[in-house]
């Protein structure tokens, strides 16, 4: 068996996810973990039976000789904490957004690309057996050329609890950069990842803010954004994102492709992200809907992912360049809201 990479996971919430993810493969072991809270740092210590907890990065690094470091903390230190830990000479998965913006993401990519070691986003989406299965269905051709998508992330009242992601300097902005980042690396991956070129935004507060003032909190973000993407390629995207949102249902998501020779749409169910999918296409003068049945046989995590590349030496999925595409529409929209204009980019 190939050596075990040594892995670090920073930032407790959703990193102790992380933690499983990796053990899902057996050339990873996750050697130590890191938070600046010492009531989390315990207590994921003791979920996971590792024992070297570590409250500052900088720390680990200069002890444990990692491979792979996990970046699992607000948006606001992705990228110092990724750029600190290339630097150390680990291969980085990032949490979703990638960065705060453009620039901070492009400076992510430059050095993992001057270090020579890998950067992923945990675009977690992807990692799934109905969107794997669609992708297969997508690059076989079923759709034809794909010219226009919707892609949308509605919550009928879903604040996040935790108040930094809420507070932009912190998070970089609310539903678009939190929920809309999954739904545009979907959309995006399914129609091959096409350079963006013109975005133009709208962000509102009307519900979020005044809520949060009768609580007491802090709230500085939109809790709604909506954004239209023209592609160097032609292609075109609408993205809708909310936490608030006068609408039914408490978590609506969809992503819909339309091609020259069929559609696509992928919704959820229900609130516990269960996901249907359908496909249309038409022959003659017949239309069809195939509800696209998806094996339930499991698929690697995106950290399982990872690690295999690592060990076999291929190309990873959602690499940072990736999320570069994703973090210049999310700039743009927010930019375009701010101004009224389209954000053009070179
Ligand atoms: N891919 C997904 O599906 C998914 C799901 C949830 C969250 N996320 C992303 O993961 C990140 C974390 O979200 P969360 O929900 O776990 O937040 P959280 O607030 O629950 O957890 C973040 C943790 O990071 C720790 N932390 C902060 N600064 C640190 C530092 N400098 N060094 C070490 N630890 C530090 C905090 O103490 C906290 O325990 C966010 O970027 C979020 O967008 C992604």
């Amino acid at each position: 068996m190939a050596k075990k990479l040594r892995i670090g996971v920073v930032g407790l919430g959703i990193g102790r996810h992380h933690i499983k993810g990796y053990r899902e493969h057996e050339s990873a072991d996750v050697v130590a973990i890191c938070d600046i809270d010492q009531d989390r740092l315990n207590a994921a210590g003791k979920e996971s039976g590792i024992s070297k907890k570590y409250r500052d990065i900088e720390k680990m690094l200069a002890k444990e000789k990692l491979d792979v470091v996990s970046i699992c903390t607000p948006n606001v230190s992705h990228a110092p904490l990724t750029i600190q830990a290339l630097e150390a000479g680990c291969h980085v998965l990032c949490e979703k957004p990638m960065a705060m913006n453009t620039e901070e993401a492009e400076l992510m990519c430059r050095k993992a690309g001057e270090k020579k070691r890998r950067l992923m986003i945990d675009f977690s989406f992807r990692f799934s057996p109905m969107s794997q299965a669609l992708k297969a269905q997508v690059d076989s051709g079923i759709l034809g050329e794909i010219y226009f998508a919707r892609t949308v992330w509605h919550r009928r009242a879903g604040v996040p609890g935790r108040d930094w992601f809420h507070e932009k300097a912190m998070s970089g902005g609310g539903p678009l950069i939190d929920l809309g980042v999954h739904r545009i690396d979907l959309a995006l991956w399914l129609m091959g990842y096409p350079e963006p070129k013109t975005v133009l935004g709208s962000s509102y507060d009307y519900l979020a803010r005044p809520m949060a003032r009768q609580q007491g909190k802090y709230y500085d973000c939109e809790d709604m954004a909506t954004g239209f993407v023209q592609f160097a390629n032609g292609q075109s995207m609408a993205i809708e994102a909310s936490w608030m949102a006068m609408r039914p249902e408490n978590e609506f998501m969809v992503t819909r492709l339309y091609g020259t020779k069929g559609g696509l749409v992928q919704r959820n169910l229900d609130a516990t992200y269960n996901f249907e999918a359908m496909l249309f296409t038409s022959e003659g003068d017949f239309c069809f809907e195939k509800k696209l049945a998806v094996a339930q046989k499991p698929v690697p995590s995106a950290m399982a992912h990872f690690i295999d590349c690592i060990i076999k030496d291929i190309p990873h999925d959602a690499d940072g360049s990736q999320g570069v595409k994703v973090m210049k529409i999310l700039d743009g929209i927010y930019r375009s809201a701010e101004t009224g204009k389209a954000v053009e980019f070179k």
